[in-house]
């Protein structure tokens, strides 16, 4: 029996109270998600439960109880008081999978900070515009990564601090501070910011089509939500052992790999290391793991390598598998129930929901390639993009729409209300995909409705990609847009035309690619170059990328009435 029941009577019945009296949230007047992670479970009594298994990429293991959990986050927490961290100031994660992410978020929390996870890949230019629309004030990051911070901290008047966690002082300069988590004076007694419920808590930078990245914020409230999804969604019990494979640089290593879990009282493993199938499959055995949470393109990946492989090793610990970031494919199903005996579970949501809005539940019937149904307590629909009114015939296709007021819903994006407005039509949340939904209420995702690049499960914004191609002195415009993949479903192709006295060569593309390459995160990267005479423009100006795309994708080209140079 799943943790669910009944989806049709718990959609029906479910209000969002029931999740937060289940949570105890609010007890004693105490809202902060940090505590809900790692003080709570203690208090429950599984202080000596394993929190955290986590193995490195040379196979060094290290183990975490709920009680080390407690202890060393307190100790980040003070750490950052003492540091002068107060209360609502911005704090980045800029590490690898390390123990100090996963523990340092909770940390941050406790004390009262926005957690600000980045990717560790992150070049230094896409890190630098995140850090300075955020105005973080600390980063906490490794040896490995100073050199990025070094060398825009100087453009980051209002980063105080960068807190290194894997060096002595005397290699550091001014203003970079050492802090070994289990070398540090331990806290046992941590005075934890009680929070409100609408309290901010995590900054989640996503790429959208246009202009800079954008901060989803969120607030502590969005437990609420973490916590009833990663049970009735994930099926997360207490003799789980679960593995998010997640990097916490984006919203589902935070929302399922840091709060879901531990707010669930499960052991967690982490690997840091990248794909491998055969180290995965091997990984999964050692750990006898329960749950597993993935992503499409790993499990395209994995199938690439067939199903001999799969028999070489013991998965049949395995009990439920779910998947997020881009469509399944139904051939992804078939294949990981004739593989692991189960299927996967598409789940779908985006940084700005939070977590999970629809999706797949145990115990409901899976039809492969539908992303399944709106959560309870979610209204999701589909809308007429012209009227922005629901489509009530089935099979349609629309936008998705969710109504406002579930509780890990994003509260603004930083320092943006203009662009977070325009998020909302008639009273719905808008997403910015396209589905139909079928008789039985089933959601079939179509694709995006913007010009973002998903490749590999992460959202890629064209214009951060165009910006850098441009500073090129050889390159007069530039358009990025997404080109198919058997494996990544999308992986970046740049188109460049030349400004004049440059001519297209082999040495000129490298020298291009060279180029971008510090300033974007590998996934951004372009996997294919063409060069063309001129890009297609609408007649005010804005590069036609749609047109791009479709010849790419070999799509009908649509409306092109607004075309410049047709
Ligand atoms: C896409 C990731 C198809 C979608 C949690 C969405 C999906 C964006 C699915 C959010 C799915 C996510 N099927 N597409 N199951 N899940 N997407 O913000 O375009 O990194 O809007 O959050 O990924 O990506 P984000």
């Amino acid at each position: 029996m799943s943790n669910i029941g009944s989806y049709e009577e718990k959609y029906t019945s479910f209000h969002w109270k029931q999740a937060e009296d289940e949570l105890q949230y609010g007890k004693n007047g105490m809202y902060n998600i940090g505590y809900y992670c790692s003080d709570y479970l203690c208090e429950k009594g599984f202080g000596n439960k394993q929190a955290l298994i986590w193995e490195g990429f040379t196979g060094e293991v290290k183990n975490f109880t709920y009680d080390d959990l407690r202890i060393f986050s307190n100790t980040i927490a003070k750490f950052l008081q003492d540091n002068e961290v107060n209360v609502g100031d911005r704090v980045c994660l800029f590490m690898d999978k390390i123990p100090e992410l996963y523990i340092g978020f909770i940390g941050i929390l406790k004390m009262g900070g926005i957690a600000q996870p980045l990717f560790s890949a992150f070049g230094e230019e896409a890190l630098f515009t995140r850090l300075d629309d955020a105005k973080t004030k600390v980063i906490i990051t490794q040896k490995k990564h100073l050199g990025k911070v070094r060398r825009i901290k100087d453009k980051l008047p209002g980063l105080t601090k960068i807190i290194v966690v894997d060096a002595d002082q005397s290699s550091l300069q001014t203003n970079e501070i050492h802090f070994w988590m289990e070398k540090t004076e331990q806290v046992d007694n941590f005075d934890i910011v009680k929070a409100d419920p609408e309290m901010p808590s995590v900054l989640h930078y996503t790429s959208g089509t246009t202009g800079k990245p954008k901060g989803a914020q969120h607030v502590h409230a969005s437990i609420i939500a973490q916590y009833i999804t990663s049970k009735w969604v994930l099926d997360l019990r207490l003799d789980d052992v679960y593995w998010c494979t997640a990097d916490p640089g984006w919203v589902t290593g935070t929302s399922y790999g840091i709060i879901g879990p531990w707010v669930c009282g499960v052991t967690q493993v982490i690997l840091d290391a990248g794909f491998g199938t055969e180290k995965w499959y091997a990984f999964i055995q050692k750990n006898k793991v329960t749950m597993w949470y993935s992503a499409p393109t790993a499990i395209r990946m994995l199938m690439k390598e067939g199903l001999d492989v799969v028999k070489k090793y013991d998965l049949s610990s395995l009990r439920h598998l779910a998947s997020v970031g881009e469509p399944l494919n139904a051939e992804a199903v078939i294949w990981s129930e004739k593989a692991f005996g189960r299927p996967f579970y598409d789940t779908y949501w985006q940084t700005e929901t939070g977590a999970i809005v629809i999706t797949n539940f145990p115990g409901l019937k899976i039809k492969p390639g539908s992303m399944g149904k709106p959560f309870p307590g979610i209204t999701a629909t589909v809308l007429n993009p012209k009227t922005f009114e629901p489509i009530t015939t089935a099979g349609t296709v629309g936008l998705i729409a969710l109504k406002p007021g579930w509780p890990s819903m994003m509260r603004a994006y930083w320092d943006n209300k203009e662009t977070y407005d325009s998020k909302f039509k008639n009273g719905w949340y808008v997403c910015g995909d396209r589905s139909s939904i079928d008789d039985d209420g089933y959601f079939w995702f179509v694709g995006r409705d913007d010009d973002v690049i998903n490749t590999a499960g992460h959202l890629v914004g064209p214009f951060e990609i165009e910006s850098a191609l441009i500073e090129h002195e050889a390159v007069a415009e530039a358009a990025a847009i997404g080109k198919p993949d058997p494996v990544n479903m999308e992986v970046v192709k740049a188109f460049i035309a030349l400004k004049p006295g440059f001519e297209k060569n082999d040495d000129l593309e490298l020298g291009i690619i060279n180029f971008i390459r510090k300033r974007l995160s590998p996934l951004a990267m372009p996997q294919e170059v063409e060069f063309v005479p001129s890009l297609p423009k609408t007649r005010s100006g804005k590069i036609m990328r749609r047109l791009l795309r479709a010849q790419e994708w070999g799509e009908e080209i649509g409306d092109i009435s607004t075309l410049e140079n047709d």
